[in-house]
């Protein structure tokens, strides 16, 4: 029987509560489709300061280096809030893993489900749906560009795209577009910036190599409001590291929570999963948080990881059956009755064929 080995980094807030409900869902497929998942605990976050005083213990990136996959949580919360920047859970967490994990690729899919219709924000015209691909930059951009640094009176970052960087990223994206429906829109702000003029240059040079897929580019201020007006215009996104954290979270909106949407985040070798959403620490430790996000993460790493599409599939289908059954979190309940964490993996699990 095929065992991968899994490093598990709950995190902080809702972070353990949806990891353990997902691991079930994740241990339910892999016995239906003959796997078995050999998981490691490992700290991160918030949990890592408080038992070893780092928000990314060492043991925790060998951990993760030796694993065939890493399932992450969330992290951060009001706790460690007031912490200098690079020892925050987020910082010092989160972007360190990605750093140190080489994690070049956040691919955040939204779907928006039949029966969460009525908690989408825009109205979607008859016979048109919401179904997109944000592809993020994830290692380079304003978030890691150098010069960085806080002073008393100025605060600095720098916007550093790179042809290499950017051809690497462009070349998932159009791949991804060729696998979907063949529409790859490009996000920048090359109006202005001259990160953005290289990006956009780089990438119309590329797509003479995909001849399926039709490209076409926009400033991100147009695809912020274009997100809103006509949603299902969008296939695929590919964007920059900070364009990509504000497009992903306003399109996370369209499905009706961010409790609904899973990552993945690709890197030269072991790839990262976890939810779009953050560690909600004020509905932590109540069971009422959604663990779909977590559960679809999982399916994303059997697909993109291992390539087990059938049982990735599996999770997925089980999932919207879940949901068309009428068994809703409070987040997606909306005036409809509600269950609790577990209760929804449940439901999932017994949809699971
Ligand atoms: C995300 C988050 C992170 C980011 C934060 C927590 C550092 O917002 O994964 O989208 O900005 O990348
Ligand atoms: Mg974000």
């Amino acid at each position: 029987m095929i065992s991968k080995k899994i490093a598990v980094l709950p995190g902080d807030g809702i972070g353990p509560e949806v990891m353990t409900e997902s691991l079930r869902v994740m241990n339910a497929a892999a016995a239906l489709y003959g796997f078995s998942l050999d998981t490691v605990e490992g700290l991160i976050g918030g949990a890592a300061i408080d038992a070893e005083g780092t928000p990314l213990p060492a043991a925790t990136v060998e951990l993760c280096r030796k694993s065939d996959a890493v399932l992450l949580g969330s992290v951060g919360g009001p706790k460690w809030d007031n912490l200098p920047p690079m020892q925050r859970p987020e910082l010092g967490g989160l972007l360190a893993i990605r750093k140190e994990l080489k994690l070049f690729a956040n691919l955040r899919p939204v779907r928006l489900y039949p029966a969460l219709s009525a908690q989408c924000p825009v109205r979607i015209p008859a016979g048109k749906e919401v179904n997109l691909l944000t592809v993020r930059e994830l290692s380079s951009g304003i978030y890691f560009g150098e010069p960085k640094r806080l002073e008393e009176e100025r605060g600095i970052d720098t916007m550093v795209y790179e042809t290499g960087t950017v051809e690497r990223i462009a070349k998932l994206a159009f791949e991804a577009a060729a696998r979907r429906r063949g529409k790859l829109t490009s996000v920048d702000k090359a109006n202005v910036l001259s990160a953005s003029m290289l990006w956009r240059g780089v990438v119309s040079r590329m797509a003479g190599d995909y001849p399926d897929v039709g490209l076409d580019h926009m400033y991100v201020d147009n695809a912020a409001m274009q997100l809103i007006l006509n949603p299902a215009r969008f296939d695929v996104i590919v964007t920059g590291n900070l364009f990509g954290d504000i497009l992903s979270d306003e399109s996370a909106a369209l499905a009706g929570s961010l409790g609904m949407l899973p990552s993945a985040s690709i890197g030269e070798s072991v790839h990262l999963y976890e939810p779009s959403g953050g560690s909600a620490p004020d509905i932590a430790g109540k069971g009422i948080a959604n663990p779909i996000a977590q559960i679809l993460s999982g399916a994303m790493m059997l697909e993109y990881s291992f390539g087990m599409v059938d049982a990735a599939r599996a999770i997925e289908a089980a999932v919207e059956r879940t949901l068309n059954a009428g068994v809703f979190t409070a987040d997606i309940a909306g005036e409809r009755s509600s269950v609790g964490t577990a209760a929804m993996a449940d439901s999932i699990i017994a949809a699971l064929s």
